[in-house]
């Protein structure tokens, strides 16, 4: 069975709102809502947790109970950064979950189709990411700020979430790195430096974060055409 895991227990401070930002309405739900709904669909997912800050559990819990989502939910309390939150879940997770799929609350607008892949792959590889080839050229630079050097952009990819993994090595991952105190900017890179292949599925790049306020305009708007059939 497949267990999906939500980090949500952020503060959303980029976004700069009165709250925390996937509990923003995007076309008549909540982003977290909106983000829930893209993986209830999918009957291979058994189960869902949701780690979220303290003080948003009891509001959370109502909100989520008024939706009867069909897959059962459970909420754990997150932690100071989204690995500890993440950490949190992991914790929770049964016997019975074969593959761990990881995937931000705040990216609401993922394919169907992605995250089919990313789960198909982990099953394949034991881990799976999705991602999209780099349109930009990325450097790297010295602390005083000259181009140390270009990178070969043909080699280079954008990760996203879903981040999907087999429950014994994302188990390890997250062992290993909390205990070497360990903080990486996303889980693939936890499984990474303990030696264990990730495989790279490419998704689109409407996957967006939504970080900022621009961000949300640009969901509001890709949800309206997909929702009209124009893409
Ligand atoms: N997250 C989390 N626990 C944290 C920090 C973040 O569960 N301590 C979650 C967020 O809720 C979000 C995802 O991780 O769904 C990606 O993080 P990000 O986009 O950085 O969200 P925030 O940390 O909330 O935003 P900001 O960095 O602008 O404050
Ligand atoms: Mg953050």
């Amino acid at each position: 069975m497949v267990t999906a895991i939500f980090p949500a227990a952020g503060r959303g401070s980029r976004m700069k709102a009165a709250r925390n930002k996937i509990l923003l309405e995007l076309a008549g739900e909540s982003i977290l809502v909106q983000t829930l709904k893209r993986f209830a669909r999918i009957d291979r997912i058994s189960k869902m947790i949701i780690a979220v800050s303290k003080e948003e559990i009891p509001i959370i819990q109502n909100l989520l109970e008024s939706k009867n989502f069909s897959k059962p939910i459970q909420i754990v309390e997150g932690g100071s950064e989204r690995q500890f939150s993440i950490y949190n879940a992991i914790k929770k997770l049964s016997p019975e979950s074969e593959i761990v799929l990881i995937h931000d609350a705040a990216r609401p607008l993922v394919s169907t189709e992605t995250i089919e892949r990313v789960i198909d792959s982990a099953i394949e590889f034991g881990g799976s990411i999705a991602a999209v080839p780099e349109k930009n050229t990325i450097k790297i630079a010295t602390s005083e700020r000259f181009v140390d050097k270009t990178l070969p952009r043909n080699l280079l990819w954008e990760i996203q979430t879903p981040q999907a993994f087999r429950r014994e090595i994302i188990e390890k991952a997250y062992e290993s790195a909390i205990s070497d105190k360990f903080l990486g900017t996303d889980d693939s890179s936890l499984v990474e430096r303990i030696g264990y292949p990730v495989k790279i599925v490419e998704s689109e790049s409407s996957n967006i974060k939504i970080t900022t306020p621009d961000d949300l305009l640009f969901a509001k708007e890709f949800i309206r055409r997909r929702d009209d059939g124009i893409i």
